[in-house]
């Protein structure tokens, strides 16, 4: 089995890459790499993020790794929250300031379209790869359902009725951002 360094401490994400990407690969964590501090993230894009966090990884391991970056781009504000989704309300990391400041400032707003997209940086034999996966969809009313993580009760995808939080792990994968990034992932990594 293939081993991979993914730059990530959210065990959601590691769940879902690691279902996407089968058994052929093993997702060795950052705990494992004995990488414990927070990684930065101070681009001004989702693709230089995960530049940052890849590089970052590549250079204290010398291993193959990758790092994502995602963000809500909602039309209506203009592509916010976008790069600066972790961080939308406060400098902390904190889901729910974050999605009752977005349902505040699309009060009133009828055209509610949005997407998440994600970035996906790859180092791989010292080569730098990026891949892009995108879901359009658009934002609700208030929150629906409980499962997933960050911003999943509030965004419903193109063809859906129901919430990223109300739908299974699996159904996300198939349409989520994520889902479409890491595919491209896994098609360029089993070509090798
Ligand atoms: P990051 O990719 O971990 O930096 O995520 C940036 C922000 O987007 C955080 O607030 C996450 O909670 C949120 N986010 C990332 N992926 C998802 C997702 O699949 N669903 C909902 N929110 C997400």
């Amino acid at each position: 089995m293939k081993q991979i360094i993914f730059a990530t401490n959210n065990a959601h994400k590691l769940g879902e890459v690691q279902a996407v990407l089968g058994d052929e690969f093993r997702l060795v964590t950052l705990a494992e790499c004995g990488i414990t501090e927070d990684i930065p993230e101070t681009a001004a894009t989702l693709e230089g993020n995960a530049l940052q966090k890849a590089r970052y990884v590549h250079e204290r391991t010398g291993r193959d790794c990758f790092a994502d970056d995602t963000g809500l781009e909602v039309d209506a504000l203009g592509g916010e929250p976008g790069v600066r989704s972790a961080r939308y309300a406060t400098d902390g990391h904190d889901d729910e300031a974050n999605k009752r400041l977005l349902l505040e400032r699309m009060q009133g707003v009828e055209a509610r379209g949005a997407q998440f997209r994600t970035a996906i940086a790859l180092i791989i034999g010292g080569k730098e790869y990026l891949f892009e996966g995108i879901v359009r969809g658009n934002i609700t009313l208030e929150e629906q359902g409980n499962g997933g993580f960050g911003y999943d009760p509030l965004f419903v995808a193109e063809g859906c009725e129901q919430s990223f939080a109300e739908i299974s792990a699996e159904e996300k994968n198939e349409i989520s951002h994520r889902g479409r990034a890491v595919r491209k992932l896994a098609e360029f990594l089993q070509e090798l």
